[in-house]
């Protein structure tokens, strides 16, 4: 919830971390990344940043980071929408419509992920990023990353994993 109310005062990037993505994704994997709204941007870079803050040079998974939620997109949700999906998600209330798909980003980001052709580590950690870390991660990345998302964001995410 904490991370939903700081999403309404998520700032777009600087032109000094626009620089930055641009550095870290190819064209079709940043077209992906630029097509997030800003807050989902705004998550990406400050997750980027601080795995490359502990693992300077990690390109690898800084990449993982930057684009793990970009299934968001598709739902179309503003903080409201996200919340009211989260609460109902916690309350294992069935969701159909732009909240199941906002529920869904997860394995939709992981497919196109692939699609575009996103390495291994990017595509596990979008696909994984709520639950058991997958073999194609070692457990020290895997910790990173996960703090990176944040810990509140993991746990608004857990009641739909509870709730299968
Ligand atoms: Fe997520
Ligand atoms: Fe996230």
């Amino acid at each position: 919830m904490r991370r939903a109310v700081g999403s309404v005062r998520a700032q777009p990037l600087t032109p000094r971390e626009e620089a930055e993505v641009a550095g870290l994704l190819g064209e079709r994997l940043a077209g992906l990344f630029w097509q997030q709204e800003p807050m989902d941007q705004r998550h990406g870079i400050d997750a980027a940043r601080l795995v490359l803050a502990r693992r300077p040079g990690s390109h690898q998974l800084a990449r993982a980071a930057l684009l793990h939620d970009i299934g968001k997109r598709h739902a179309t949700l503003g903080v409201p929408g996200r919340i009211a999906a989260t609460l109902l998600a916690i309350a294992r209330v069935p969701v159909r419509g732009r909240m199941r798909v906002y529920l869904e980003h997860a394995e939709r980001g992981a497919r196109e992920l692939e699609a575009a052709g996103a390495d291994p580590i990017t595509v596990a950690y979008a696909r994984h990023q709520d639950g058991l870390r997958p073999d194609a991660i070692e457990p020290g990345a895997w910790a990173l990353l996960k703090q990176a998302d944040g810990e509140k964001h993991r746990v608004v995410h857990a009641a739909q994993y509870d709730g299968g």
